[in-house]
């Protein structure tokens, strides 16, 4: 049987009689048909039998109005080098399409959450009350916190619970970050109600300060026709979650009012629970200045896409190409074949915004810094890891669905996967042995992507940059360096934030 055939049927699956018969299905995937221990509960199979809920037309929500900066959180402290300021995770309800209120779950009200600007060497506080109908935590993704600070799912602060987090920046990071919820088997749904935000890290020697600066944060959004965010469905908990909208700071298809100058930084936030962002601005070239981890050490310009996976973030500096046009360019994210189960094997199209360029003022070539960054020599790897990515089915009775597995386990918070020394340079091998697109991700620190290998080719990676988070296709192999600087629990998964609540997560231990 089919791959394809075999999840496009799923939804009904309950109503039919299983046969009995071992069934494979092609490439690496696995029937686990006994061996259920470590099955992750899909809490969509209880109601595989429920009709679909009709959703609200793509123009539901109106587009075309000016892009807004996200809403920036305030600093409690005035002075420099602190930050101290409080997020209260609670239900909230916004207007997004006309005549109707949404209940969305949000950091103060705000939708995405609110822009957390920091400089590099800060000391941070900030105040998690958490007013949920369930636990949370907060973790701040890509920062490199103490665990204990870190969110970690066996640090949940519970419904009606505050707590503090503090940590103190180091003094040669920035970038473009971001926080969202990391509770046990919820952060799908907590994100896809709301909860994620950008955090901004600045230096005093930023080389590109100068250039006019946007953060985009790209957030997805699933509404039904009466205006409510609807539960995860059996698809999602397979493919992860992808709405019908795709919002920009909260924002549907908004209007860019290009720089006059001709040139403008957008910092792009993924906080999408599964959607890819094959980002393509027609006509243009973009250049590629930063990833997860700040400045690379030389820009890639000309670029005529970029793909941000999901959690990552690029920063990338756009020029106006000298052709005064009173036609907006749309900022695509085009058609990227992930190897989704069940449905189309490519997304639509999506335009995320709709850029106005009024200049012939075009820097042309771009007016960049040959070198963004001094880069350190890495030491030679000490120690060798190996993660390996997996799918199984399980067709079980009630337990129908997907196992999605590291080196062959479901995540279990009482065990440690993996211990590294604190300071020592790792060669960790990561291989996609399954038929989808999963994204890598680890806490406590970032990475230099040393090569990828697929079909027995091997690419080594052309450009210096710094990630916390990875995409790996069907069958790729990712072959990345690693150093920990702190000690404690760090969480390693896959960012489908689906396939992180059912398992595809492991602990590291630093010692
Ligand atoms: Cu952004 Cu462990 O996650
Ligand atoms: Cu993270
Ligand atoms: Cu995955």
């Amino acid at each position: 049987m089919d791959r394809r055939n075999f999840f496009a049927g799923l939804a009904g699956l309950s109503t039919l009689a299983w046969t009995g018969a071992p069934l494979r299905a092609k490439g690496t995937m696995n029937v686990a048909m006994d061996n259920m221990s470590g099955m992750a509960k899909m809490p969509a199979m209880n109601g595989m039998d429920a009709p679909a809920q009709r959703l609200a037309a793509t123009d539901a929500i109106p587009i075309g109005g000016v892009l807004q900066p996200p809403r920036v959180l305030q600093n409690e402290i005035s002075g420099t080098g602190k930050f101290k300021a409080t997020l209260v995770a609670a239900p909230a309800r916004v207007s997004l399409v006309p005549g109707q209120t949404t209940e969305i779950w949000s950091y103060n009200g705000s939708f995405p959450g609110p822009l957390i600007e920091l400089t590099a060497g800060d000391e941070v506080e900030i105040n998690l009350h958490n007013r949920l109908p369930q636990a949370t935590t907060i973790h701040w993704h890509g920062l490199p916190v103490p665990a204990d600070q870190d969110g970690n799912p066996s640090d949940a602060v519970p419904a009606g619970g505050s707590r503090v987090y503090r940590f103190t920046l180091p003094t040669d990071i920035s970038g473009l970050y971001w926080y969202h919820p990391h509770p046990h088997k919820q952060s799908a749904e907590q994100v896809y109600r709301g909860l994620a935000g950008p955090i901004l890290v600045r230096t005093k020697d930023d080389p590109l300060a100068a250039l006019p600066e946007r953060v985009l944060a790209i957030t997805d959004l699933r509404l039904t026709a009466d205006g409510a965010i609807p539960a995860n469905d059996t698809m999602d908990w397979m493919n992860g979650r992808e709405g019908q909208f795709v919002l920009v700071n909260g924002q549907h298809r908004p209007k860019l009012v290009f720089d006059a100058n001709g040139q403008e930084r957008w910092r792009i936030l993924n906080a999408t629970n599964a959607r890819y962002l094959r980002l393509q601005l027609p006509g243009h070239s973009l250049a590629l200045v930063g990833t997860d981890g700040g400045p690379l050490e030389r820009a890639q310009i000309g670029l005529r896409e970029i793909l941000v996976a999901p959690a990552q973030r690029v920063d990338v500096v756009v020029y106006a190409t000298g052709q005064r046009s009173m036609s907006p360019s749309p900022l695509l994210a085009a058609p990227y074949n992930r190897g989704k189960m069940g449905g189309a094997a490519e997304d639509a199209p999506v335009q995320l915004l709709d850029v106005l360029f009024s200049t012939t003022r075009a820097p042309s070539p771009p007016t960049l810094p040959p070198v963004l960054r001094s880069w350190p020599q890495w030491p030679a790897a000490a120690v060798q890891k190996r993660v390996v990515m997996s799918e199984s089915m399980s067709m079980a009775k009630g337990q129908q669905g997907m196992q999605f597995l590291l080196n062959g386990k479901s995540f279990d918070m009482a065990r440690v996967d993996l211990i590294s020394e604190m300071g020592v340079t790792e060669e960790w091998t990561i291989v996609n042995d399954s038929d989808m697109d999963h994204p890598f991700h680890i806490h406590g620190t970032q990475f230099l992507v040393v090569e990828r290998e697929i079909g027995g080719q091997i690419r080594k990676e052309t450009f210096r940059a710094l990630y916390d988070t990875v995409n790996l296709k069907s069958q790729e192999t990712v072959r990345i360096k690693i150093v920990q600087t702190m000690k404690g629990i760090r969480m390693f998964h896959c960012h489908l934030l689906e396939h992180e609540d059912l398992g595809m997560m492991g602990r590291l231990n630093v010692i």
